[in-house]
Parts: C-alpha cells; sequence; structure tokens
C-alpha cells in the first residue's frame, strides 16, 4: 500500500514545503488549497516523480470538504498523514482595534476549518490504522500570550487542546495525533497578517534567523515518518534566536 498524505494549504509556506519534502520520500500527495494555480504549478514540479492529486478547496466549506475527501481516487486512499496546515493570522492590531469580521475569519479557518478537514478523513484514517498521523499546525502563539495574539493565539490553543482530546478517543486505533508548534518562520502568513505590507515582512524577519518552511517540513516529515508505537503530542520549535518576553507591567 503506497503511503499518502494529504496536506491543506500547501500553496505556501509549510505546506508547500512539505510537499516537497514527502515527495522526495517518494509519498503521494494530495495538495489542497484555494489558489488553484499553485496546486497546478506543484503538480507540473512534482507529479513526474510521484501520483499527486490536487483539489482546489476552502477548508471552511463544509461540504467542500466532503465533497473532495469524498472524490478522492483509489489510489490516494486511505490516507497515511493528514497535515491540518491550513490557517492565518489577522489584525496585527490589539484587540480593543481589531475588526470583529477579522476574528470571525480565524476562527473559521484554523478552528472549524480545520474540524472540517479531520472529521471528513477520520475514516480514512482509521481505514488506515497503525502509522497513520493526524499533524496539526498550532503555535508558540497557542501556549504563549503576546500582544496583538489575541484570536489567533485562543485558535491555536483549542488546536492544542483538539489535538490532545483526539489522542484521547483515537486511543486503540493505532492513529496517531500531534500538535507541531512553530514559533518565528519567514513565509507568507507575515503579509497575509500585515494585509501585505512589505515593511512590516522585512522589519519582521529582518537582522535575525527566523525557521524556513523547509525546517518545519523536516519535523512533520520525522513525526510522520516514526516508528508505529511512537506519538510526539506536541512539538514546539523555535529559531535559536527567539526566546520568551519577560512580564510586561504597566507603570506610571
Ligand atoms: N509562519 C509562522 O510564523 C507560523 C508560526 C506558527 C504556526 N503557523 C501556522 O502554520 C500554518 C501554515 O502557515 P505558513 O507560515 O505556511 O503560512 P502561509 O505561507 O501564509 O500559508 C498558509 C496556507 O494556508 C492556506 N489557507 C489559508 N486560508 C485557507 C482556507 N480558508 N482554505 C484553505 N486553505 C487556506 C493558504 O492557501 P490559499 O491561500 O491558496 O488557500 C496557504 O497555503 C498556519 O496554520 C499558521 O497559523 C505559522
Amino acid at each position: 500500500m503506497s503511503q499518502v498524505v494529504f496536506i491543506t494549504g500547501a500553496t505556501s509556506g509549510f505546506g508547500r514545503a512539505c510537499a516537497h519534502r514527502f515527495a522526495e520520500a517518494g509519498w503521494s500527495l494530495v495538495l489542497t488549497g484555494r489558489r488553484q494555480e499553485r496546486l497546478e504549478d506543484l503538480k507540473t514540479q512534482l507529479g513526474s516523480r510521484v501520483p499527486v492529486h490536487v483539489a482546489a478547496l476552502d477548508v471552511r466549506d463544509d461540504s467542500a470538504v466532503k465533497a473532495v475527501v469524498e472524490a478522492l481516487p483509489g489510489d490516494f486512499r486511505p490516507i497515511t498523514a493528514l497535515i491540518n496546515n491550513a490557517g492565518l493570522a489577522l489584525a496585527p492590531e490589539p484587540a480593543q482595534r481589531a475588526a470583529l469580521e477579522e476574528w470571525h475569519t480565524m476562527i473559521d479557518t484554523n478552528i472549524t476549518g480545520l474540524v472540517n478537514v479531520t472529521h471528513a478523513l477520520l475514516p480514512s484514517l482509521m481505514e488506515r490504522g497503525e502509522g497513520a498521523s493526524i499533524i496539526n499546525l498550532g503555535s508558540v502563539a497557542g501556549q504563549w500570550p503576546y500582544p496583538g495574539s489575541h484570536v489567533y493565539g485562543a485558535s491555536k490553543a483549542f488546536v492544542q487542546q483538539f489535538s490532545y482530546n483526539l489522542r484521547c478517543d483515537l486511543q486503540g486505533t493505532g492513529v496517531r495525533v500531534t500538535d507541531v508548534a512553530p514559533g518565528l518562520s519567514e513565509s507568507e502568513f507575515t503579509l497575509v497578517r500585515n494585509r501585505g505590507d512589505q515593511a512590516a515582512y522585512d522589519k519582521l524577519y529582518g537582522d535575525t534567523t527566523p525557521l524556513q518552511p523547509e525546517d518545519i517540513a523536516e519535523q512533520i516529515f520525522h513525526v510522520a515518518t516514526l516508528p508505529a508505537h511512537v506519538n510526539i503530542n506536541r512539538l514546539e520549535i523555535m529559531p535559536t534566536r527567539q526566546a520568551w518576553s519577560p512580564f510586561a507591567v504597566d507603570r506610571d
């Protein structure tokens, strides 16, 4: 049986790097994201090496998620690894100035979208059983508070707890669950968060050494290919040059 990875948000950043990493190891790829053109580009790049199935998908749309899963060609099931990676941060300003609509978009994508995909693929992962993995992209923001993180960090705290709770229910099925929680990583994520502001991107990543999408993809590949009896519950990864802040004290 071939090894099949299903990646959400494969059109950029960690998801795209995972597509390349798993292709390198000969896995079959199911690549999803909203930008069809980028999916087609990936299929052109990787399709001569491994079987690639692409499907334009907005994870917020529950029926579209179900339709994509039901339409998976036989060669691409059962799924060995689900990488629940599609996600975004918006509203970099403090909570009291954030737009409610942007909070809703983060909840709809990072929570509802992740739940939609997980629910639709659980039967396939259970069919694979031993050695299967659900790898959810959390964040250091799910554990550590910082200004401007409000709903984004809270959505990633959901990802962490949902991952742990899934572990409990899936015990005995062979399906593993991991919350991968990266710190500062260079990707389009920061352009999305700052509404395309290149100066904000350059400031965040300038004069330091952030993680690259390939660093995260390597860890995700490691998690997915551990011996079947090994489950990493949570993997938090920071660049060496990142650490925590001291407590903030408001003074006169
Ligand atoms: N970069 C960081 O510093 C960092 C740190 C910790 C955690 N993370 C998390 O890691 C994940 C990937 O981030 P990244 O850095 O790789 O960001 P990225 O380069 O902006 O990639 C995000 C991906 O999510 C997809 N996406 C967004 N909304 C979607 C939707 N409604 N439906 C389907 N796909 C959607 C995007 O594809 P389309 O636009 O084509 O749909 C894109 O492929 C996210 O969950 C993010 O929260 C990032």
